[in-house]
């Protein structure tokens, strides 16, 4: 039978005091084997109950586990813990539910792209319900690393390029999933991960090396963490990575000084996958034992799967290299966390306490989530939406237009491809008796390089009046371990929209991809780009809705569009430099497509052969509806420190449908004791404006939002001149500027 401390039975776990008291208390009967077995977070079986998990959990040895759904092991797991172990401490639970568990949603970058915190909220609400049903109680996610560079596969489950939106989406997303209080049922602990600066991987390379400089590490890899730690997170990863050259999981700067001295984050840290032991591997460490040191000395407190700790702790413990103080500090983070999450009130999950898995409410948020999601990139002459009765006959072409696996994306554990909604069979129910819609696969992949679907493909959109493309990447291009090193369509799909443009049939592409693709080559071929992710279970029939303008647009790039592979990393928020690249600066080799000649006038930075802009810009995205930017004012030219200020411009729909417009708002500090990125994001509001509907949007600036890390290393904002801009992309070009005054004044 358990010992149960009496303090647990009396005080509640919202008094930060009386907790601490509880785990105090807790600490105070566990042996050393208990303290380093709550550390421990190993694979369950997956479905069975093998003995020497049993035995493990009896002995108190095991703290957590992860990849166990099947909600009657998962009971009977917390059983033997909480009756048959000599403390009676509950397990954590832990699966990667990423962008939903059953109902999926679309990628974390494709949520990303609808810039709407309360949705992305919402979408993790779900998967925190449809899991904590199977008796999940820690999901390791959100992903909130930076990603610039869109070689690396990992960039689907990011939340874009800049850190105030990762940061802001971030924060939505822990919401989420923890709700207002983690005790409810459908609440589950959040883990922000990797930290940190996984994403700055060296060619895109996974688990590649990562050297960032301080200020670039303080000011774009780590506020996203930071924005989540002040969300409540309850836990953080580790980055597999190499942080200048000391690996993330035995980085005390990182997880000691930073996080727990610099944030006082009392929330605990899980290393990533054997990335304890990896220590060795990357060299900083000769064996196990000088990596499970290294790990608890720097401040990671759970190893994930590998067993240095449980191996290694006793003797390093006993030896005082790890003290005591040390070992307690690391068992009270986890303890803690399993306090807040009520788990000693009640380890056992009844499913009928959660919504049934993919119900109507859930896929309606994943329909949403999926509509939101994409991105009109291009739409000539108003090809889009397509008019219903003015097609009489419409040719769905490509791999992707009936996959209903492949349009989940990456990470989709527990997602149920059988549930998914495809677009073929979406748009045949829109287009109804009015269009014919016939379908050619032409490529059995998107990797496949053989042609002969071809000729059936161009014969089908000659005798068709419009033709919609759905081509892009599968599942398995992108996520861990995933990562390319030329982005652009893979196969021989390049091909096939040159056939298929030949015929002069109007073109609507659909890509479906986990990252962003370099797609130069082939934009000039067709008429519309809808760009849609992997938009999940739902995305067939957000996307023919789009198509057919049952809905319109609204999603905007978190991530720059590179032309082509060569310009990554191409970001908006970069450095000016010294010779900053014009629109008439540069000569063209014509070798990516026919341009006029420029002339060439004088040394700037850009490439000879892709210039110095992106294909789409980072924050850009186009409706049905047209909206028009005026009127750009600040409430005073000049800002105190102790102050505020807002910006504010008139939004106008100068259409005749309503719509929905990402309203942005960017700044520039003009001279930094460190160079300054030329914009930085610093507001967003995402509004729904009727046919002529006018709105003034205002964002309101206090000087903190204006801080940075300078030359010192120290963080805040720098007196002097601003610019500012507010529209509907980082390119925006209605300007104003303020000054920010150097004193305090009353
Ligand atoms: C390795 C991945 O890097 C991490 O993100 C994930 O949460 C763990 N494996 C557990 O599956």
């Amino acid at each position: 039978m358990a010992i149960v401390p009496e303090t647990d039975l009396i005080q509640p776990v919202s008094d930060p005091a009386a907790l601490e008291q509880r785990i105090a208390a807790l600490l105070g009967e566990m042996t050393l084997q208990e303290k380093i077995g709550q550390l421990a977070l190993v694979p369950a079986a997956g479905g069975g109950m093998p003995d020497h998990l049993r035995d493990a959990l009896r002995e108190g040895r095991i703290g957590s586990v992860l990849n166990e759904v099947h909600v009657d092991t998962v009971n009977e797991l917390q059983r033997i813990a909480v009756e048959e172990s000599r403390l009676g401490i509950p397990l954590l639970v832990g699966r990667d539910v990423v962008h939903g568990f059953k109902t999926v949603f679309p990628i974390p970058l494709g949520q990303a792209a609808s810039w709407n915190p309360d949705l992305i909220a919402l979408g993790a609400r779900i998967a925190a319900l449809e899991a904590a049903a199977a008796g999940i109680n820690w999901t390791f996610a959100p992903m909130v690393d930076i990603g610039r560079d869109p070689r690396w596969g990992r960039v689907a489950e990011c939340l874009g390029e800049d850190p105030y939106l990762a940061g802001v989406l971030a924060a939505a997303m822990v919401r989420g999933f923890q709700g207002d209080d983690l005790t409810q049922p459908g609440s589950i602990a959040a883990c922000a991960k990797h930290f940190a600066g996984y994403g700055a991987s060296e060619s895109g390379r996974d688990y590649n090396t990562t050297s960032i400089p301080d200020h670039e590490l303080r000011n774009v890899h780590l506020p996203p963490f930071k924005a989540a730690v002040d969300a409540g997170v309850a836990s953080l990863m580790t980055s597999f990575s190499d942080l200048n050259g000391v690996p993330a999981t035995g980085n005390a700067m990182l997880l000691t000084d930073i996080l727990r001295g610099e944030w006082q984050y009392d929330g605990f840290v899980v290393s990533d996958w054997e990335s304890v032991r990896q220590l060795a591997v990357h060299g900083l460490t000769p064996d196990d034992r000088e990596s499970a040191y290294e790990a608890a000395n720097a401040g990671c407190d759970v190893e994930m799967t590998s067993t240095t700790y449980a191996d290694h702790l006793p003797s390093l413990v006993e030896e005082g290299r790890i003290s005591q103080q040390q070992l307690d500090a690391m068992v009270a983070n986890v303890l803690r966390a399993k306090f807040r999450l009520g788990l000693f009130d009640d380890p056992f999950t009844d499913p009928a306490r959660c919504p049934a898995a993919l119900n109507p409410e859930h896929l309606q948020a994943a329909h949403t989530a999926a509509v939101e999601s994409v991105v009109l990139l291009k739409n000539d002459h108003g090809l889009l939406p397509l008019a219903r009765g003015g097609l009489q006959t419409l040719a769905v072409i490509g791999p992707l237009a009936d996959d209903p696996y492949e349009q989940l994306g990456t990470w989709i554990f527990d997602g149920v491809p059988e549930a998914s909604r495809t677009a073929l069979p979406a748009i045949r129910n829109l287009a109804g008796d009015q269009a014919t819609v016939h379908h050619v696969r032409a490529l059995e992949t998107t990797r496949s390089r053989d042609r002969s679907g071809f000729a059936e493909a161009v014969a089908l959109a000659e005798r068709s009046d419009a033709v919609i493309l759905f081509l892009g990447e599968e599942a398995i291009l992108s996520g861990e371990a995933h990562c390319r090193a030329d982005i652009g369509l893979p196969g021989a799909q390049e091909e096939l929209i040159e056939a298929v443009a030949a015929t002069g049939k109007p073109i609507v592409l659909v890509v479906m991809a986990g990252r962003p693709l370099a797609l130069e080559r082939v934009v000039g071929k067709v008429q519309a780009l809808l760009y849609a992710w992997h938009p999940g279970t739902m995305g067939g029939p957000a996307i023919a809705e789009l198509l057919f303008g049952v809905a319109s647009p609204s999603g905007k790039l978190p991530v720059t569009l590179p032309r082509v592979t060569g310009q990554i990393p191409i970001y908006y928020a970069h450095k000016q430099t010294g010779k900053p690249a014009t629109p008439a600066s540069f000569i063209y080799i014509d070798n990516i497509e026919p341009r006029a000649p420029q002339v060439s006038v004088g040394n700037t930075s850009f490439h000879l052969d892709a210039g110095y802009t992106p294909l789409y810009p980072f924050g850009f995205g186009l409706s049905y509806a047209a909206f028009e930017y005026g009127n750009i004012r600040t409430s005073s030219p000049v800002m105190k420190l102790d102050g505020a200020i807002t910006i504010s411009a008139d939004v106008t729909n100068t259409s005749d449908r309503e719509g929905e417009e990402v309203v942005q708002l960017y700044v520039r500090d003009l001279v930094g004791s460190v160079t300054r990125p030329v914009r930085e994001l610093k507001g967003f509001e995402k509004v729904r404006l009727g046919p002529g509907e006018r709105r003034t949007v205002g964002f309101a600036l206090v000087a903190s939002d204006l801080a940075f890390y300078g030359r010192a290393m120290r963080l805040g904002a720098e007196p002097g001149r601003f610019h500012a801009w507010i529209g509907g992309s980082s390119e925006a070009d209605l300007q104003t500027e303020f000054l920010l005054a150097a004193a305090h004044t009353s």
